[in-house]
């Protein structure tokens, strides 16, 4: 759907019923559809016109993941709006072509909105720089949104935040793609951009082919990489987004996208993915089914891609972010929790998330270091308002062409450097969030919140 038009798009948010297996079906929510939304696009140089109608029965937002928009066009928790409510959102797309998504971001009801569906992807196309990749949306340029989900016997969606499940996040036993779980797509026998999201609450994946082939990463969160990067594996942590171009001209045979579950370092790690979730170590996401003639797509790779530079300058200041799980205290935090109630177990710098409480200010435009460290497990940093670049992880330096843009990195205990700059303004009424995107950790309030002037 363009939603750089003459007149605003609708984004009607329901209750539905969604088939994930053919002949169930399960309460959900969507935006416009009856689970998730509809792709959305917008183009640099344009602007955005989005009017999101709440015609659930509970408080809802449309928070735009990745998109460049000031502090009171982002969707926050600030922007959540009531059933019988239309929130508008209007903003100038500035920003270089990339996959970004929306979700609803309701302070202790991220998890669950997003789980039922509450989601969908949003793509910056930019008109004035080409990239040469497969572009026929739908045919050669493939939009996967993977989320893992747990159903019960009846085929419904079971989803809670109790006891461990708190400490991983929720982790399904079913991974769906789109809304389907391990569905079948026919592509053309040549190259074929597939944009993943990983749409997931908190399992990590690290995607491959059955084949163990070659694809190429041509983005990552926030736009294209300077030149495409030769791949067999590609991991990502929830709300990470990458493209990839796969080449399918000699395959006569189904080709089957696969996932490894991702090594999680430190103490809480590896045992919690696989343990407790029933998944097997390895699981299938889609299968391809090349056909036909190449299309109308390019028949080979550009050699360089019209990446955004990487011009954030020097640092002015430094500043450190740790995210905690209040480690000592976390039986008695987890028994609290047991017992209903929601004293916060989860934190930033020590203090759990408060609405009321600006944490941070940042200057217009000025970049910052920010040393950000997970002593206790890996968690998926997110920033709102911006990108940034990740300079090094556990005292090793990072290649900025091969990580790319990033709005989301992947933090434990060795700790991550990351340089950003906030061209936004967002004042103390909608300040921009800063939190793990592990949506159990973030509702229990590992997420603070800066404002920008
Ligand atoms: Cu994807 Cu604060 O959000
Ligand atoms: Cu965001
Ligand atoms: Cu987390």
């Amino acid at each position: 759907l363009d939603a750089d038009g003459a007149q605003p798009v609708t984004l009607t948010a329901r209750a539905g019923s969604h088939s994930f297996v053919p002949g169930t079906k399960t309460p959900t929510l969507g935006y416009e559809l009856d689970y998730l939304g509809p792709t959305l696009r917008v183009r640099r140089g344009r602007s955005a016109r989005i009017d999101v109608v709440n015609r659930t029965g509970d408080e809802i937002s449309a928070h735009w993941h990745g998109a460049f928009v000031p502090g009171k066009m982002d969707g926050g928790p600030q922007g959540a709006f009531a059933p019988g409510k239309t929130s508008s959102a209007r903003f100038d797309v500035h920003q270089p072509a990339a996959t970004l998504w929306y979700h609803s971001h309701v302070h202790g009801k991220t998890g669950t909105q997003v789980y039922h569906g509450l989601a969908g992807l949003l793509l910056v196309e930019d008109p004035a720089a080409p990239d040469g990749l497969p572009a026929d949306y739908g045919v050669n340029d493939l939009p996967l949104v993977v989320q893992d989900r747990s159903f019960d016997s009846s085929g419904r969606l079971v989803y809670n935040t109790s006891g461990m499940t708190l400490m991983s996040g929720f982790l399904g036993n079913t991974i769906c793609v789109n809304g389907a779980v391990r569905p079948v797509a026919d592509v053309p026998r040549g190259l074929v951009r597939l944009r993943i999201l990983n749409g997931s609450n908190a399992r990590f994946y690290d995607f491959g082919f059955d084949d163990g082939r070659q694809f190429h990463q041509v983005a990552s969160d926030s736009g294209l990489l300077p030149a495409p990067v030769a791949r067999t594996h590609l991991a990502l942590a929830p709300a990470e987004r990458a493209e990839i171009v796969v080449d399918f001209s000699g395959d006569n045979a189904p080709v089957r996208l696969v996932s490894a579950d991702f090594a999680r370092s430190g103490m809480m790690g590896g045992g919690m993915m696989g343990g407790g979730s029933g998944a097997p170590a390895t699981y299938d996401i889609a299968t391809f089914v090349p056909g036909g003639a190449a299309g109308t797509g390019p028949t080979a790779l550009p050699v360089s891609l019209p990446a955004p530079p990487f011009d954030l300058g020097a640092p002015v200041r430094t500043r450190d972010i740790r995210l905690d799980m209040h480690a000592g205290t976390m039986m008695g935090s987890m028994l609290r929790r047991l017992t209903g109630s929601n004293g916060g177990v989860m934190g930033i710098n020590g203090r759990s998330y408060d609405m009321g409480r600006i944490d941070a200010e940042l200057k217009l435009g000025e970049t910052e270091l920010w040393r950000v460290a997970a002593p206790m497990m890996t968690h998926p940093f997110h920033v709102h308002g911006c990108s940034f670049q990740v300079v090094s992880r556990g005292g090793q330096a990072v290649d900025p062409a091969t990580e790319g843009h990033k709005d989301v990195v992947v933090v434990d205990a060795r700790g991550v450097e990351i340089l950003v700059r906030v061209d936004q303004k967002a004042d103390r009424a909608t300040p921009f969030m800063m939190h793990c995107h592990i949506l159990e950790h973030e509702d229990a309030g590992m997420m603070a919140q800066f404002t920008v002037a």
